[in-house]
Order: C-alpha cells, then sequence, then structure tokens
C-alpha cells in the first residue's frame, strides 16, 4: 500500500512567540475553546493519553478531557484499568490532542495523580444512568467471557437500582486523574512543513520559559 502521495498544505493559521500569553493554560483554553466551536470536529475534547509500564514500555488510549482546573486536566477512568495501574506506579504521563481542520496539536507532559472521592462523586452522579452502570459493571481493561457476559452484568446492576430505588453510587475502582502539566507544546501546521512549534517548559518558581522549536 503506497501513501506516499497523501501530502496536505497546512495554511490555516499561525503561531508567533511575541503573541502567545505567559501562562500556557490561557492559550490551551482558547485553543479547545475554537475546537469546541469547529462543528466539523466531533470530540473536540478527544486526547491520546500515554502511560509507561513498570518495564518501561509506552501505551497509548484515547479519553475524553472533563475539566480543566487549577492548571490542570482532568479526565475519568477505571483506576484498576491497564493505564489505571500503569499511572498508580508511575505518574508520569503525557497527553495529545490533535485537532485535524484547525491543524494543531497540543502536546501536554506531567504527572497524574487521582482527584478526591468527593469530586469523583460529583462528576460521576452528573452521568447518564447508563453511563454509571456500564462503568460500574465493567472491569476495563480485563478479558471477560463474551459480549453476553457484559450485557448480563449490564442487566443484573439495572435491576438491582431499580428494585432499591437508588441511583447507582460510583464504584471505588472508578474515578478522576488530575494531571499537572510541566511541559506544554502548540503546535500549528504551516506551508511547506515549516510549521509553529511554542514549547512551555515549567520553572522551579511557577513561572514558564517559552521557547520556539524547529519544525
Ligand atoms: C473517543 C473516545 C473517548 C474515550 N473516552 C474515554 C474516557 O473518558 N475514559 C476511559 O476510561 N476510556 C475512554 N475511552 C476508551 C479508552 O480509549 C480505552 O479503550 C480504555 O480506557 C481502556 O484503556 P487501557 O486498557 O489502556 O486502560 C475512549 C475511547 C474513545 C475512542
Amino acid at each position: 500500500m503506497d501513501l506516499s502521495g497523501i501530502r496536505k498544505e497546512y495554511t490555516r493559521g499561525g503561531l508567533n512567540r511575541r503573541d502567545v500569553p505567559p501562562d500556557p493554560l490561557i492559550l490551551f483554553e482558547q485553543w479547545l475553546a475554537t475546537a469546541v466551536g469547529a462543528q466539523e470536529i466531533t470530540e473536540p475534547t478527544a486526547m491520546a493519553v500515554g502511560t509507561v509500564s513498570a518495564d518501561c514500555r509506552p501505551s497509548i488510549r484515547t479519553v475524553l478531557l472533563k475539566e480543566l482546573r487549577d492548571g490542570q486536566f482532568v479526565f475519568f477512568t477505571h483506576y484498576e484499568s491497564r493505564k489505571g495501574r500503569q499511572l498508580a506506579a508511575n505518574p508520569q504521563v503525557a497527553l495529545s490532542f490533535l485537532w485535524y481542520p484547525l491543524e494543531r496539536q497540543v502536546h501536554i507532559e506531567g504527572t497524574a495523580e487521582r482527584i478526591s472521592p468527593e469530586e469523583s462523586d460529583a462528576y460521576f452522579r452528573s452521568r447518564p444512568p447508563g453511563s454509571r452502570i456500564g462503568a460500574a459493571v465493567s472491569p476495563q481493561s480485563r478479558p471477560i467471557p463474551g459480549r453476553a457476559w457484559l450485557a448480563e452484568a449490564y442487566e443484573a446492576k439495572l435491576a438491582e437500582a431499580e428494585s432499591s430505588d437508588t441511583p447507582v453510587e460510583r464504584p471505588e475502582h472508578w474515578g478522576g486523574v488530575a494531571v499537572t502539566p510541566v511541559r506544554i507544546e502548540f503546535w500549528q501546521g504551516r506551508e511547506n512543513r515549516l510549521h509553529d512549534r511554542i514549547l512551555y517548559t515549567r520553572q522551579d518558581d511557577g513561572s514558564w520559559r517559552i521557547e520556539r522549536l524547529a519544525p
């Protein structure tokens, strides 16, 4: 399969060192808001999450960013999933947002920590009932006997919730993960592969060093 002829010029915008704010979270919020407003982007909050196993093997998967708060990026997942177990052993994490129609990419590196149970409860309660049940019954990342097994687990939990007339509570194995960034790189596609790359690196005093990187 020859893919060498597939090429696209990137012409939608530019990123100047002198125009970017001192705080990368400000720029990230601007870019995210643009992505959320872009009709052609179906999952503007989707991001790839890279983690590392105990024997240093990297792995990656997509999750949804659910909150930006106090300079942290928050997503929700199963704490006993593959990513959850890897993060418990090694909190180093990388995030990648890619918004093709905007010709933009943001790469974030930092450390992950669980948010408080109370915060996870609050988000869990905001989820639709079906999503709550799904999170409660799925042993994410574990082998299961088959689709029917999952459907039965779902139906059993649904029946239990309906008979007790109480909403499904958050299981302890499910909750939020907050990523504190130390490195954020903004990428804007440009013509002739001379893309703009602006890198923010967090300094000991909490400020950010800003540099342009070669594309
Ligand atoms: C668009 C999209 C959004 C997703 N959002 C989440 C999410 O918010 N949380 C989550 O745990 N998994 C989410 N997933 C599923 C993950 O990609 C992944 O399959 C799952 O978390 C198990 O990953 P792991 O085995 O590496 O831990 C999403 C997948 C896609 C394609």
